[in-house]
Order: C-alpha cells, then structure tokens, then sequence
C-alpha cells in the first residue's frame, strides 16, 4: 500500500515560511513582494486558478493586483498591459494565466514579461538559464513535486526517473530537474515504444500527459515514488489525475493523490518565485 504524499501540508508549510520571509522583508527593507496575475476571457478553470493565487497571495502578506481583460483583448492590447507592468515598481512577478483564448500567441506574451518578473520561468531566457542550472526561478509545477520527494526524503539521485509527457510547462522542465539532482533521466511521450515497460522500470515516475486514469498498476514497479501531476475529470465530471489510484495504491510506495497532491505545491511554489524576484529586485535597486 502506498504512502501518500500529502500536498497540502508540505504546502502549507512552505507558505508559512514564505509568510515569515515577507514580513521579515517588510520590516528590514519596507518592501513589500507585488505580483500582477492578468487573466484573459472566461475559462472557469483559469478563473478558479486565479483566485486561489490571489487568496494565497494575500495570505502570505504577498501585495497582488488582478488585470481581467475581455476575450476580445488584442495581441497589442496585452503586450502593452505586460509592458507597463514591466515597469510598475511594485510589481515584483508577472502572471499571465494560460491558455490564452484563440488568437493571442501565448509565446511572444511570455517573450514581452521581463525575465526578472517572470514568476512561472517561462520565458526563454529562464528556459535557458534551468538548462545550465543558474536560475533566479523554477517552474512552478516541477518545483513542487522537488519539494514533494524532498519532503519524504525520497532519494533521486542515482535512481531511474521516467517522465511521462514533454510539455515545455511541465514534463521537459521536470525531466532537467530530476537531472540536476542526479537522477538518470527517461522522458516518454506519444511515440515512446512499449511505455508500460519503460514505465515499469521507473524508481520515480511522473505522469504529466492529463488522461484520465492513464496509469495503471500493471506500469508501476513494486515500491516505486509515483507523482501524479495530472488534473483531469472522469466519467463522472470528477476531478482526477493520470493515475488509476484504484490500481496503482496497491502497488506503488508512494503516492501523490489528486486533488491535494502536486496542486497546492504549485501555488506554494508561485509565492516562493514572487519573493525571489522581490530579493532580486532589492539587490538590484541597491546597485
Ligand atoms: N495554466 C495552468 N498552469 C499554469 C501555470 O503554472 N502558469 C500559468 N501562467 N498558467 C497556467
């Protein structure tokens, strides 16, 4: 039976040290960390995001301001709201949530925020620096599942660890990851050739594809660190992650169950990247 990771509680812990570092900020420097989240048209899921990163926010002493702008906001329109947000002295990190409705390329938006602000580190110059391993910031998502293994003291380095999707938000940042904590590295996606037994001979294997039940218990080795980041719905509107909790629990050491498992890390993982850039914004006013 697997040990469950309990997401919510390591996340809780890290905001509450985030808290901490704010307040001990605002009292020796007067500065309080800003993050400016923009959120595009109507999609309820993006909606429910946005609110959690607002509330967390405001929780952690975080300053945070929202920009909704209309589904019929132009491309020019947006890369004009980033460019003066790239300005604001108060505004620490950037958030545009995506997706993007139709027709605003979500790219040249993420190319406009500065690099110094870009608090989800996906522009490409943070790509680069994750690559070389000089980061100011980690991806959010890839960030919190470190922190998930770190917090079961779940040994990476030297261990098989098989990612499950390539997306550029998820599954190829957290395959670099693995790698700088010396994990030996296999990234899987649509054309991999028999994924249930490159699967099964993973000591970590994290699924980010977003199928439902997509993991099955016959593609977990005996005792192995499954990370479920995957938020779907099932047959039955319910939310759910890519793994088949039913069959993979039995067999795996750990789990991450979903909802409570990556998600509340990501958030947790968004204030810590808006207090960094905060620090580096200090340091640099000091200059
Ligand atoms: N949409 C889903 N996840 C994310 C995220 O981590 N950042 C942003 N900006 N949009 C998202």
């Amino acid at each position: 039976m697997a040990k469950l990771i309990d997401g919510k509680a390591v996340a809780a812990s890290v905001r509450a040290g985030i808290a901490q570092e704010v307040a001990a900020m605002q009292e020796n420097d007067g500065v309080t960390p800003g993050l400016a989240v923009v959120i595009v048209g109507d999609d309820p899921a993006s909606r429910t995001y946005v609110n959690n990163k607002k509330k967390a926010c405001a929780e952690a002493g975080i300053y945070s301001e929202e920009y909704a702008l209309p589904a019929t906001t132009t491309q020019q329109e947006l890369v004009d709201l980033v460019q003066t947000l790239n300005r604001k002295q108060d505004i620490d990190g950037i958030l545009v949530q995506l997706p993007l409705p139709k027709g605003l390329d979500e790219k040249a938006v993420i190319e406009a925020i500065d690099p110094s602000k870009d608090v989800d580190a996906f522009h490409e110059s943070n790509v680069g620096r994750i690559m070389i391993g000089n980061f100011h910031f980690l991806p959010c998502t890839p960030a919190g599942v470190m922190e998930l293994l770190r917090s079961e003291n779940i040994e990476v380095a030297g261990k098989h660890c098989v990612v499950v999707g390539r997306s550029n938000i998820v599954g190829k940042p957290m395959a670099m990851l693995l790698l700088h904590s010396n994990g030996t590295v296999t990234i899987c996606h649509s054309k991999t050739q028999d994924l249930p037994a490159v699967c099964r001979s993973a000591d970590i294997l994290v699924s980010a594809v977003g199928k439902a039940k997509f993991i099955t218990g016959d593609m977990v080795k005996p005792g192995a660190a499954v990370i479920d980041v995957g938020m779907n719905r099932d047959e039955n509107g319910k939310l759910c992650g890519d793994v088949d909790f039913a069959s993979v629990e039995p067999v795996a050491g750990y789990l991450t169950p979903v909802p409570g498992g990556v998600g509340p890390m990501t958030i947790a993982m968004l204030l810590k990247n808006t207090l960094a850039a905060a620090k580096l914004h200090c340091k640099a006013e000091e200059k």
